[in-house]
């Protein structure tokens, strides 16, 4: 792959509830990384909404474009490739996005390139830091848990997957159900560290379909029905305690899978992408058991969740691959990464 010196991608993230726009100098260095986050908007509703993300996104893009070019000392004619998030995600977010980037494509007469939200995930372990394919990348957002092996840059091999449910929506989910709120994985990790994990007995998630997926509806359900025998027996709950026991089950199995993963495709590395990477837990207990044998990289936590900065990365090696996108590129709400 020929690489390119000081070549800059203007990376444009607007898939869910974060309107993020980044500058990003040769694929890998930061010039600019600006995150406007919409969870006040939502918080009330205790979710997402989309029509509230719409909105926002359209409010905030230029505004949030301008800033990160500021920041990054840099003027609209300095971009060389504009990057934008194609899906997965909400379809009228994603909209937002992509119909900003095809204008300014079209206005500045530079290459356009669609990009897929979990490839971008993955590609934020390269930001900043200079390691390479192979490696095992652990891929858990809150629509996705996957077990990558990514042979080279776009070469990927899916290992194992969830069966039902994401383990960032399992977080959400759980959140719910104690009464913490929005956004849920944070608000439970932080519970956790008051709790003790070893309270509660939930079942590790449950593997189907070969060894290697994950289930983590069990655990929800098991949450769920503890909860409402707790409430009818009028016995209390320690709202801490459950949250460390779930986080706990969540984390065993994601760090089981992960470790013998990686030890099938023999790798050095170990990579974590998506907003769970951020939980404290799973970042020691990985790190912790995987030491003796393996290299495990997180992405630094600004990374992890919804960025810019990442899609600007992944477009710029799927422009070294050749990929490119025309005026015609359409966002789409379940776009595959794999
Ligand atoms: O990658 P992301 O920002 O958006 C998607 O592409 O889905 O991931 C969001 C998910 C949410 O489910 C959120 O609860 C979870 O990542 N998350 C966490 C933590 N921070 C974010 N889950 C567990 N612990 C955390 N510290
Ligand atoms: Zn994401």
């Amino acid at each position: 792959m020929a690489f390119k010196e000081n070549f800059i991608t203007l990376g444009i993230e607007t898939s869910c509830d974060e309107t993020s726009v980044s500058v990003v100098k040769d694929g890998r260095k930061i010039l600019s990384n600006t995150i406007f986050s919409q969870i006040k908007q939502h918080a009330k509703y205790g979710g997402v909404v989309p029509e509230i993300a719409s909105r926002q996104h359209l409010e905030a893009i230029s505004h949030v474009t301008q800033m990160a070019l500021e920041e990054a000392s840099i003027g609209f004619d300095d971009v060389d490739l504009v990057a934008v998030t194609q899906g997965p995600g909400l379809i009228g977010a994603l909209l937002v996005g992509v119909s900003y980037a095809k204008g300014l494509a079209y206005a500045l007469n530079k290459p356009l390139i669609g990009v897929n939200h979990i490839e971008g995930h993955i590609f934020a372990n390269f930001l900043e830091n200079d390691f390479t394919p192979p490696f095992l990348c652990l891929v858990v957002s809150g629509g996705h848990s996957h077990l990558v092996y990514v042979k080279d840059y776009g070469d990927y091999e899916v290992m194992g997957r969830t069966v039902d449910d994401a383990a960032g929506e399992a977080f959400d989910k759980v959140a719910r159900a104690l009464g913490l709120g929005y956004p849920g994985g944070p608000l439970i990790d932080k519970a956790a560290k008051e709790g003790n994990e070893t309270a509660i007995s939930f079942p590790i998630a449950q593997l189907k379909n070969g060894e290697l997926n994950f289930s983590f509806s069990g655990i929800k359900t098991a949450v769920l029905n503890y909860l409402n025998h707790q409430r009818q027996k009028g016995l209390s709950i320690i709202i801490e305690d459950v949250a460390a026991s779930f986080q706990k089950a969540v984390v065993d199995a994601l760090v089981e899978n992960t470790l013998k993963a990686a030890k099938v495709k023999k790798v050095k590395t170990i990579a974590v992408a998506g907003g769970v990477a951020a939980n404290s837990r799973l970042r020691q207990e990985l790190t912790e058991r995987a030491a003796s044998e393996f290299d495990v990289k997180f992405p630094p936590m600004i990374l992890c969740t919804d960025n810019a900065a990442m899609i600007a990365c992944t477009g710029y090696y799927r422009y070294l691959m050749g990929d490119r996108s025309d005026m015609t590129l359409t966002p789409y709400a379940t776009l595959k990464p794999f």
